[in-house]
C-alpha cells in the first residue's frame, strides 16, 4: 500500500512540536506492516544537507513567485519528498514565525505551495511512484483534500486528515481562495469557508474522506463547543467519519537503556542509576534535592494550553511539600517570566531553562521522578509517554490523551497495580494543587512508588497498537 504523508514539520529534521514526532515515527512503524510512505515536506535550511543528497524528481518553473523542485531523498530510515523552494522556506529561525514572533506574512503562500504540491504528487506521481491515499496533517495540509476533490479525477487517490490540534485552524482571508482558484459552490459554510475566511483546516475537515485525531477521548471532546473550537459542529456532522488513533512514541529514540544522553542507563528491570541521572538533573538546574521528596519536571511550550500559568499559583505549596522542579520551555513572554522569577524566588528549588533542548529534554525525562502536563487541553501529549518509559511517573489533567494514556493512582488502581501516575480533575489550580501532594505523598512511601514505576516502564507506549491501526483505516478508505 502506498501512503503520502503531508506534513509541515518531521523529527528528527525539524520539530516545533509532537506534530514532527508523530510524523516521523509512524511511516517507521508502517514500513514493516507492508506498507510504503513518502513524506512531503518543505525543504526548511535543516534539510539542507538532504536537499544535496537526494534527486530532482519534479521542477515547478513558478510555485507562488519563483521556481521549486521536489527533491526525493532516504534518510534516517524515511522517504522524504522535499519541496525545495527557497522564495517561500530558506529563512533563518522559526518555520512559522519571523523575527517579531508572528506568523510570517506569506504562510498561506508557504503551506498552500506544499499543498499544491502534495496534489500533484497525488494525482500525477513522481519518478514512477503514485499512492493510493493521501494522510494529510494539521492545517499545513489541509487543502489537499479540497485541490483533490477539485480535480475532480476518477483516478484520484482518497484522503485522510488528521487533527494534532485543532486551536491551529489556518484561517487566511476570503481573497487567497483566488490563489488557488477554489470555485464558489466549494467556498461556503459547509467547505472551505469560515465566517468569511479561508480555512485550511476547516477545507481538510470538509473534504478529506476520513478524519483522525490523536485519542479517542480528545476524538469525543472535539465534538463539544467548549473544545471544538468553531469547529464542533463540522465535526458532529461528519463524527461518523472521525476517530481516534492513540500516539505511540519511538521506542529507540527514547528508551532509558540506550539513551545516550544520559550518564548512566537503566531499565525497568534495574533501575539504580536512575539516581545518577536525577543528580545530573539536578546539577544543571542548580537544584538542592532531598531523597525523601520529588524532583518533578516540565517540558513543554509555554502556552496557554499546557495550564502552566496554574502550575505558577500552586509553586509555593509544591516547595513547601519539599518538592523540586525543573522546567525547560519556551513560548509566551509573560510565562517565561513567571517561571524566571520562581526561581529566583526559590532559588536551589526551582530552576528554569528558557529555550527549547532536545538533549535537556532526554536528561530530565531520565532523571526527574515525576513529569508534570496540566494542560487545558491535550490532543494526545507525548512528554507523559516519555515519562512512563523513564519511570518518571506523569502527573496530569483529566482531558484527551492525557485521560488515556496514564492510569491514577486510586485505591483501586494501587491494589491492582495498574497505577503509572497522578490525574486531576477539573483543570484549576487548587486541583493541581492537591495532584501535587498525592504524589509528594507517594513519592514518600517508597514501595508504592517503586511500583508505580515499575508498571509505568513496562506500560506499551510503541506505535505495536496504533500502527496497524492506521493500516486497517487505509485499506478501509482505499478500499484495497
Ligand atoms: P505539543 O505538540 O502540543 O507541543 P506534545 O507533548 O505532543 O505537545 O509534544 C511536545 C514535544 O516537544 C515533545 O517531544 C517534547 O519533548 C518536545 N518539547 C517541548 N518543549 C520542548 C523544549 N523546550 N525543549 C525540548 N523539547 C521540547
Ligand atoms: C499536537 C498536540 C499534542 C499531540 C501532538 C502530536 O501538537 O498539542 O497533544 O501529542 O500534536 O499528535
Amino acid at each position: 500500500m502506498k501512503i503520502l504523508f503531508v506534513a509541515s514539520e518531521c523529527a528528527p529534521f525539524v520539530k516545533t512540536g509532537g506534530l514532527a514526532d508523530v510524523v516521523g515515527a509512524v511511516p517507521k512503524a508502517l514500513e514493516p506492516l507492508g506498507a510504503e510512505v513518502q513524506t512531503i515536506l518543505p525543504a526548511y535550511p535543516a534539510l539542507a544537507p538532504q536537499v544535496a543528497d537526494g534527486d530532482v524528481v519534479h521542477e515547478f518553473a513558478d510555485l507562488f513567485g519563483g521556481p521549486a523542485r521536489l527533491v526525493a531523498a532516504r534518510a534516517e530510515g524515511l522517504n522524504l519528498l522535499l519541496l525545495d523552494a527557497p522564495h517561500l522556506y530558506d529563512r533563518a529561525g522559526s518555520i512559522y514565525l519571523n523575527d517579531s514572533d508572528q506568523d510570517w506574512e506569506d504562510n498561506h503562500l508557504r503551506f498552500g505551495a506544499l499543498c499544491v504540491a502534495a496534489t500533484m504528487v497525488a494525482l500525477d506521481g513522481v519518478a514512477g511512484w503514485k499512492p493510493q491515499l493521501v494522510h494529510a496533517h494539521d492545517w499545513q495540509a489541509g487543502l489537499v483534500p479540497l485541490l483533490i476533490k477539485m480535480a475532480d479525477r476518477s483516478d484520484a487517490p482518497r484522503t485522510i486528515l488528521t487533527i494534532h490540534n485543532i486551536a491551529f485552524q489556518g484561517l487566511f482571508p476570503w481573497t487567497t481562495k483566488n490563489l488557488f482558484n477554489i470555485p464558489d459552490h466549494l467556498f461556503t459554510h459547509e467547505g472551505a469557508e469560515y465566517y468569511g475566511q479561508l480555512g485550511f483546516l476547516k477545507s481538510g475537515l470538509a473534504f478529506a474522506d476520513k478524519i483522525t485525531t490523536v485519542s479517542p477521548t480528545y476524538a469525543r471532546e472535539l465534538l463539544t463547543p467548549s473544545f471544538g473550537m468553531g469547529l464542533d459542529g463540522l465535526l458532529q456532522a461528519r463524527q461518523h467519519d472521525l476517530s481516534g488513533i492513540l500516539n505511540g512514541i519511538d521506542l529507540d529514540i527514547w528508551n532509558p537503556q540506550t539513551d545516550p544522553v544520559l550518564p548512566a542507563n537503566y531499565s525497568a528491570r534495574n533501575r539504580v542509576n536512575k539516581r545518577k541521572c536525577r543528580d545530573a538533573v539536578a546539577s544543571h538546574f542548580g537544584l538542592s534535592v532531598e531523597p525523601d521528596t520529588p524532583l518533578f519536571c516540565v517540558i513543554s511550550r509555554l502556552t496557554e494550553q499546557k495550564g502552566l500559568d496554574l502550575l505558577l499559583q500552586v509553586l509555593p505549596n509544591l516547595v513547601e511539600r519539599g518538592g523540586r522542579l525543573a522546567v525547560l520551555g519556551s513560548g509566551s513572554p509573560e510565562l517565561e517570566q513567571g517561571f524566571q522569577s520562581a526561581a529566583e524566588t526559590f532559588a536551589g528549588k526551582v530552576g528554569v531553562v528558557i529555550g527549547y533542548d532536545e538533549a535537556l529534554s532526554h536528561l530530565m525525562q531520565g532523571g526527574s521522578d515525576a513529569i508534570l502536563v496540566p494542560s487545558r487541553f491535550e490532543p494526545c501529549g507525548l512528554t507523559q509517554l516519555y515519562g512512563l518509559r523513564y519511570g518518571t511517573l506523569p502527573v496530569v489533567a483529566q482531558t484527551g490523551g492525557l485521560a488515556d494514556t496514564v492510569v491514577d493512582a486510586t485505591k483501586e488502581n494501587l491494589k491492582a497495580k495498574t497505577a503509572t501516575g497522578v490525574q486531576f480533575s477539573p483543570i484549576d489550580a487548587h486541583h493541581l494543587g492537591r495532584a501535587i501532594e498525592r504524589t509528594c505523598d507517594l513519592f514518600a512511601k517508597p514501595k508504592v512508588w517503586k511500583a508505580m514505576m515499575g508498571t509505568a516502564m513496562r506500560t506499551p507506549v510503541g506505535w505495536a497498537d496504533s500502527a496497524p491501526k492506521y493500516l486497517d483505516l487505509y485499506r478501509e478508505v482505499a478500499a484495497v
